[in-house]
């Protein structure tokens, strides 16, 4: 077993995708009844339109909202990734590029931007969080939302390894996470049946709850609504997840 990498370490923003793009769908995406909460929610929060899917991976959110007649543009570091998401998408219904955060490319103004699953956390710096959310601010229609989907930070979590099996494949994590610098590695080791194995490292800057609600306040963004999950029941503090829907004025 490799040892997890020293979380202060910086990681090309393309390693996500490269390491992960041919099976994430298999493997990531998970809990297919979420997802499709998650797009029921995402277009009744959406108005208009245009839609930015921010980290949007292989389109697991960006798709299905243009079944509902919105534009969507799907931005991710990743080519790799949005080949993945094309391919899937064959009427070329989501426009995609490729593009770094914290920047938001363009100069059109969104009426919804949407940061699903931790997907802040791959700024491996306070400031470049901060700096999307007020990024994001700025790009909003007036009255246009933010919505960020993230865990809590969880120190014990962290310090467990897990074990578990999924569609026949073995996986495990290990995690190593440094309190001082806020930063997390998470080292994923899957095995499939034909017995080859791959080890994946995840660099994350994990944003607390109340960091991101405060640095969202700065940024001059109204907490809206926050929901402990997809199925908008409401979030109270020491949930370990939060889907905060913040507005613009
Ligand atoms: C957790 S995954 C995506 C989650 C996706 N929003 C979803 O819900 O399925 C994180 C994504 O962030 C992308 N990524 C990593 N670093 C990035 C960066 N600096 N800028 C933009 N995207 C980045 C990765 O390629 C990956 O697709």
């Amino acid at each position: 077993m490799s040892a997890v990498p020293d979380p202060g370490l910086d990681v090309s923003p393309e390693l996500y995708g490269q390491e992960w793009a041919d099976d994430y769908d298999e493997l990531e995406v998970t809990d297919p009844v979420e997802t499709t909460a998650m797009v029921e929610a995402l277009a009744s929060l959406a108005g208009p339109g245009p839609v930015l899917d921010v980290a949007a991976a292989t389109g697991r959110v960006a798709i299905p909202l243009t079944w509902r007649g919105l534009r969507v543009v799907a931005t991710d570091a990743s080519p790799a990734m949005l080949a993945q998401l094309r391919a899937k998408d064959p009427r070329g219904l989501v426009q995609t590029r490729v593009e770094l955060l914290p920047d938001i490319g363009g100069n059109e103004a969104f009426s919804l931007i949407a940061v699903i699953a931790n997907s802040l956390w791959v700024l491996p710096e306070a400031e470049q969080q901060a700096a999307f959310l007020r990024t994001a601010a700025e790009r909003l229609t007036s009255g246009g939302r933010l919505v960020v989907d993230q865990y809590e930070i969880n120190p014990a979590g962290y310090a467990a390894s897990r074990v578990w099996d999924l569609h026949g494949v073995r996986f495990s994590r290990r995690s190593r996470y440094d309190s001082a610098a806020q930063r997390l590695v998470h080292q994923f080791t899957a095995l499939r049946p034909d017995g080859s194995l791959r080890v994946r490292n995840v660099h994350l800057r994990p944003m607390a709850v109340g960091e991101l609600l405060a640095e969202a306040d700065r940024a001059g963004l109204r907490l809206e609504h926050a929901w402990r999950n997809w199925w908008r029941e409401p979030y109270s503090p020491g949930d370990p997840r939060v889907v905060a829907v913040f507005q613009a004025p």
